[in-house]
């Protein structure tokens, strides 16, 4: 199985709709059905970003404990090893269960439990704390203060949630403490949001990766400087068709950024919603897109090089693609 990191995964994304059921009886919280397949088959056709953002922060109401946090994040990681994942970098969105009157600790404490068995067991994970963008600047900074308390239990911050209306700009002050703090910076742009997103996400917000970047492509300035400077993309094929950025999966750009030399790596986003896992959206730019062994192991290595690791595991990761390259296997 092709060896990859995965860099771009809301572990509030992975909630499959058992474990949804699951823990709503757990804690007594209402739902529409308590059929999965029901709740899955729901999934089906979200209009953009926010239909689906609206879905995923109301079924976040049952995420009360730190038992809770840990089993989505167990069953996530379990998932992600058996489809040949590493290294995940794995995004938590800690305001909305504040919103739902979970603290920190709770969470922190429940995603740091099930990050630590993973390890034990041999996977690299960590955590990057995301600011939910459309709730503004001063409550970004209020959650960044907030959460250095437990600073050791996460290596970054991004920024996600609605994008339209809200610009990187506005959240200088935030990864400018970030920065000082020593934490590595990421932000979604450019999955709604024009080239302009992407560029003041580096330039503003000093990011290290773009988070899709998808409408970088209409800039030919930013996709050579993109290229030039080796800035990588987390690409979510599946996310991209189900929340309607990209029409059919046959149509999606991975493999024109490919050939444009940018550092593209294929990513989950939200499994739960969008069809499945990374091994699901390789399996479709493999099948729908036509890419070889060869731009998998570009894309293998790619996720490597992006990851936020120390050269001694990601040489070592890199000779595994170089392995699985001598015999490529699905
Ligand atoms: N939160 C979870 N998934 C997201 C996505 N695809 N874009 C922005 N915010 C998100
Ligand atoms: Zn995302």
């Amino acid at each position: 199985m092709l060896p990859l990191a995965e860099l771009h995964l809301h572990i509030e994304g992975t909630l499959e709709s058992d474990l949804l059921v699951e823990l709503a009886r757990r804690n007594g919280v209402l739902l529409p059905t308590y059929d999965p397949a029901e709740l899955t088959a729901r999934y089906g056709n979200f209009a953009d970003l926010q239909a689906f953002l609206d879905v995923y922060y109301a079924n976040l109401a049952v995420l009360a404990t730190e038992e809770d946090f840990h089993d989505l994040a167990a069953a996530y990681l379990a998932r992600a090893a058996a489809a040949g994942v590493r290294r995940a970098e794995i995004f938590c969105d800690p305001q909305t269960h504040l919103r739902n009157g979970v603290p920190l600790e709770v969470v922190f404490g429940g995603l740091g439990a099930a990050l630590a068995e993973a390890r034990a067991s041999g996977m690299s994970a960590d955590l990057i704390v995301c600011f939910l963008r459309d709730l503004g600047a001063d409550a970004a900074e209020e959650l960044l203060r907030g959460a250095l308390p437990f600073r050791e239990h996460f290596i970054g911050v991004g920024l996600d949630s609605a994008e339209l209306g809200w610009p990187p700009r506005l959240f200088r002050t935030a990864y400018e403490i970030a920065a000082a703090e020593g934490l590595h910076r990421v932000a979604h742009a450019g999955e709604e949001g024009g080239p302009e997103f992407v560029r003041e996400a580096l330039d503003v917000l000093g990011v290290e990766r773009i988070d899709h970047g998808n409408r970088a492509l209409e800039d030919p300035d930013l996709v050579a400087r993109l290229r030039d400077e080796r800035v990588p993309l987390t690409v979510c094929p599946l996310s991209n068709v189900a929340l309607k950025g990209v029409a059919r999966i046959e149509d999606h750009p991975l493999p024109r950024m490919l050939e444009l030399g940018l550092v593209a790596t294929v990513n989950s986003d939200d499994p739960a919603y969008f069809g499945g896992g990374i091994d699901a959206n390789v399996a479709a730019v493999r099948t729908k897109l036509g890419l070889t062994d060869d731009d998998l192991s570009v894309l293998a290595r790619n996720s490597f090089e992006a990851a936020f690791v120390h050269d001694a595991d990601r040489t070592r990761w890199l000779a595994e693609v170089d392995a699985w390259s001598g015999s490529p296997s699905p």
